[in-house]
């Protein structure tokens, strides 16, 4: 039987005690020391894809800057969770992000954190901005895949199968809450009116979400065309 082998690790001036197998996140959040995060959900699989969780490493007298969110601890490193790089380099990774979806709230508070300027980048409201948490969790947690990427590199973006999420989304919603845009909602939505308008296979339920930390604006149902 082995036993979980206990790492100690600096972060922030203090000596945190993780276990292997542990990131650095899992580390700090233990430890009530916040790291901000955008793609990160603690049901599923580490993606780091939205970089922002990002905090400075010093082992062995080198210093880097890693993705906490899927970096493991290691004996003895020493992390920062902010210093004026850290800083510099969420504030640039939220003016991209901001370019995509200017009124996000989660996005609009780091703004101000970071002081970043929301018209740095020139704008391309796509309104989603990649995380793929939607899809990840319609995918590891619901089993149901009816949300997917479509594309590659700049050009990739979200999609609702119509086929999967007539019958599986209107009785679920769930990545609604998780989405840090709205867009996954509207994405929904459109897909619905276009797809499948007043098809959906069942009615109104009250909301099963997981942990309603963001603001869903209750949907109506979109009337058949004719
Ligand atoms: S729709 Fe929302 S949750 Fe899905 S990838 Fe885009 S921003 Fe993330
Ligand atoms: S939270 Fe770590 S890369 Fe997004």
């Amino acid at each position: 039987m082995s036993e979980m082998t206990e790492i100690v690790l600096t972060i922030d001036g203090q000596e945190i005690k993780a276990t292997a197998g542990m990131t650095v996140l899992q580390a700090a959040q233990k430890a009530g020391i916040y790291i901000p995060t955008l793609c990160h959900h603690e049901k599923l699989e580490a993606f780091g894809g939205c970089r922002l969780c990002m905090v400075e490493v010093e082992a062995r007298g080198w210093t880097s800057y890693v993705v906490s969110c899927v970096y493991p601890v290691a004996k003895d490193i020493v992390v920062r969770t902010r210093s004026a790089k850290v800083d510099k380099i969420r504030k640039v990774l939220v003016e991209e992000l901001m370019a995509h979806a200017p009124d996000a709230p989660e996005l609009i508070r780091l703004a101000e954190e970071y002081g970043a300027d929301r018209n740095r980048f020139e704008r391309d409201a796509s309104f989603c901005i990649v995380c793929g948490l939607c899809v990840r969790y319609c995918n590891e947690v619901k089993q149901k895949n009816a949300v997917g990427f479509i594309d590659n590199g700049a050009r990739r973006e979200i999609s609702f199968i119509p086929e999967v999420a007539k019958d599986e989304c209107w009785d679920c919603q769930e990545c609604f809450t998780i989405c840090p845009t709205s867009y996954a909602q509207a994405a929904y939505l459109l897909t619905e009116a276009l797809a499948f308008p007043g098809q959906r296979k069942v009615p109104i339920k009250t909301t099963q979400a997981p942990e309603p930390t963001r603001r869903v604006i209750p949907i109506m149902p979109v009337a058949a065309t004719t």
